[in-house]
């Protein structure tokens, strides 16, 4: 049985605004999950959902089996950290976390002793006498992580905690909420636009847009087994090339084709995309999936090969981002590989054996 369950649940703020759709979701105990969309898809609405505060239109939550959509946010068991965490300013840090320890009448020394193993984990123990205007953001987002930690949640909920941080923060503070994650096992739904933070921390990825789960998996899946033009377009920096094919057949087998290129389709893609011959389909390929030949003038070129050429170069020290375009349309490719690249230069390239096919109607990946 799933731990957490989010059965057919529905958000309608007015007639006209559907925040979520019939969201059918399985959460297993301990499970990082992450919640990964543009702004706008309902991430925000089903946490507070979850957390009881904001009433569900349709549809159910169940806990353990139990339905808690008619539970009080107090009663559910569940700690929150928000979008705009905020932390009481004028409390000091240890009042801050201790607060809602308090609230529920715990006895001095109890409270201490959970407030500690809160701050240790979060690494603020050095700064519990202080008052959050003493405190960098990261430490302050630290004191939010804390605060929620204190209460112990079945389930705890984050709602983007670390975009008010700098880069380099949130890289180091998504670090460590991962080792936290590590060290109480606690079942954790975290909300983030940034799909590096979701690839990183994820057990398993939802990705959403406008209100519907498109894709839900494991960070290798959602990059390397992308169900829709969407996931594919969504994840991945520089995002997946699209590029219009025609599939034909021919005696020896199936090929798409363009007025640039020309390849022989995979016989394990055959399955599907045999449905499509004569028809035009989307391939997409993700940048570092081209094979760029060498900048060599003697060598043959192969059959699918055809050249580029280099509009502009993005190096990004470990690889460089060349930017082209292809039939009137602007391609990204990655190279990890240094030789040597100039602007207006022609490369030879060829379609790899990694690339996906698109039905051009539903955007949905044809196997
Ligand atoms: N109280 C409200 N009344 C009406 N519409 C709302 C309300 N709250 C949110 N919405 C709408 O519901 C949709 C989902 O909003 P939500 O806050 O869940 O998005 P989000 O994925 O968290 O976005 P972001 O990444 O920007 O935080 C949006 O279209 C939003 O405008
Ligand atoms: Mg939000």
């Amino acid at each position: 049985m799933a731990y957490l369950e989010l059965c057919k649940l529905t958000k309608r703020y007015q007639k006209d605004i559907t925040a979520v759709d019939q969201l059918d979701l399985q959460i297993n105990k301990g499970e990082f999950l992450v919640l990964l969309g543009p702004s706008g898809c309902g991430k925000t609405t089903i946490m507070r959902m979850i957390a009881g505060l904001e009433e569900v239109t349709d549809g159910d939550i169940l806990l353990e089996g139990k339905s808690i959509k008619e539970l009080s946010p107090k009663d559910r068991g569940v700690s929150m950290i928000f979008q705009s965490y905020a932390v009481w300013p004028h409390m000091t840090v240890y009042d801050n976390v201790a607060y809602a320890l308090k609230l529920r009448k715990m006895s001095k020394a109890d409270i201490k002793e959970r407030v500690m193993k809160a701050a240790k984990l979060s690494s603020i123990v050095e700064y519990l006498e202080r008052y959050p205007s003493q405190l960098s953001g990261g430490q302050r987002q630290r004191v939010a992580v804390a605060r929620a930690m204190a209460i112990e949640p079945i389930l705890f909920l984050m709602d983007e905690p670390l975009s008010n941080l700098d880069a380099k923060l949130r890289v180091a503070m998504r670090t460590d909420l991962k080792e936290v994650h590590q060290k109480l096992g606690s079942t954790t739904i975290f909300v983030t636009h940034d799909q590096s933070e979701a690839l990183s921390l994820a057990d398993r990825i939802v990705v959403m847009n406008m209100g519907v789960m498109e894709q839900i998996g494991t960070p290798n899946d959602i990059y390397h087994d992308c169900e829709t033009m969407f996931v594919a377009n969504f994840i991945g920096s520089p995002p997946t090339n699209f590029i219009d094919v025609n599939i034909t057949k021919e005696t020896d087998g199936l090929y798409a084709t363009n007025e640039m290129f020309k390849f022989k389709v995979s016989e394990s893609l055959h399955q599907g995309i045999v449905n499509y011959v004569d028809k035009k389909v989307v391939l997409g390929v993700r940048p570092e999936n081209f094979c760029i030949k060498e900048h060599d003038e003697r060598k043959e070129h192969n059959e699918g090969s055809f050249k580029l050429t280099i509009d502009n170069l993005e190096p990004q020290g470990s690889h460089t981002v060349i930017i082209s375009h292809l039939l009137g349309k602007q391609i990204k490719l990655v190279s990890s590989e240094h030789f040597n690249l100039n602007i207006k230069d022609e490369i030879d390239i060829s379609i790899g054996d990694k690339y996906f096919f698109f039905d051009k109607d539903t955007e949905r990946r044809i196997r």
